[in-house]
């Protein structure tokens, strides 16, 4: 193997959970590009060409576990990039954002074999998650998805809207996960965007308002495109990436620099 074709997916089978737009779209795409025999999940059909296409809501654990029993051979690669925004139900982002996370995780692992490497897309709405350590945890000790969902209806309190926690929650899934499967040789890392031009993105600007949006941008001036998320998403499940585990990429055009060191000032971007 040359060293530019341990970017490259020949021979790989992966799974991309939330393939219909935005970053899943993306990355399904990518991946195909690179060579990969991409299985897409997703509620909505996408309209562009996949090994296999299968329908799941994820907010359904009976439709979750069908999802579960019809997948064939293992999965070299795992993409799980769908979300719902909190301009949905709370409990509805619980369940897609956590509850199906951990289960079509948890679900497929048996069938990633070694070498074989997980991604998932937290948000860097969720880097303040050192704050909820212990309620995490504790979600995170449940059983199975409804354990998860049963949790959250009991915790409106720290839920919330729904989104920030959720992310909060993946970021210390992923380095969990990333723990457990290393002697397995299966790698979990995350992703955390910054504002991305998906069609997620007038869901956000309805809740804050454009404007304020644009404020979070960063240095580079402008949101990230969907490729921008899908590049990094293939590079981290790549043989490249071989020893990136428990990693939470935050991919923000610099925003985070700038709040850690001072060069941003977030209160006074909010006032
Ligand atoms: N767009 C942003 O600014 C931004 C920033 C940080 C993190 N994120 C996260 O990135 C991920 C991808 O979102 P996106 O921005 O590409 O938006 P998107 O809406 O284009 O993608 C979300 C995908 O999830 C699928 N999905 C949603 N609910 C589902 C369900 N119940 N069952 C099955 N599939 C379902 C959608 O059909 C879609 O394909 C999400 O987790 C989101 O929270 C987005």
């Amino acid at each position: 193997m040359s060293d530019g074709d341990r970017f490259r997916y020949d021979n790989k089978r992966a799974l991309v959970v939330g393939c219909y737009s935005g970053m899943g779209e993306s990355t399904a795409k990518i991946v195909q590009g690179l060579g990969a025999e991409v299985h897409g999940v997703d509620y909505k059909r996408p309209t562009f060409d996949l090994t296999s296409f299968t329908s799941c809501d994820l907010r359904n654990e009976a439709d979750i576990e069908s999802l579960l029993a019809s997948l064939d051979g293992t999965f070299d690669s795992v993409f799980y990039c769908a979300g719902l925004p909190p301009t949905h139900p709370a409990i509805d982002v619980m369940r897609v954002n956590v509850a199906a996370v951990r289960a079509v995780v948890d679900g497929v692992v048996p069938k990633v074999p070694r070498g074989g490497a997980i991604s998932i897309i937290s948000s860097t709405g969720g880097l303040g998650f050192l704050q909820h350590m212990a309620p995490i945890m504790e979600l995170l000790q449940t059983d199975g998805f409804d354990g998860a969902v049963e949790w959250c209806e009991q915790h409106g309190d720290l839920v919330a809207e729904g989104y920030v926690f959720s992310k909060e929650v993946i970021i210390v899934y992923t380095m969990l996960k990333a723990l457990e499967l290393a002697d397995a040789g299966v790698r979990v890392n995350c992703i955390s965007p910054g504002p991305t031009q998906t069609p997620m993105m007038p869901e956000f600007e309805a809740m804050s308002g454009p404007e304020l949006l644009q404020k979070f941008e960063g240095p580079m001036r402008r949101k990230a495109l969907p490729d921008e998320m899908g590049w990094p998403l293939a590079f981290l499940n790549s043989d490249a990436a071989s020893f990136v585990n428990g990693c939470n990429l935050v991919i923000d055009g610099g925003f985070l620099a700038g709040t850690m060191t001072g060069v941003i000032d977030v209160a006074a971007l909010l006032a």
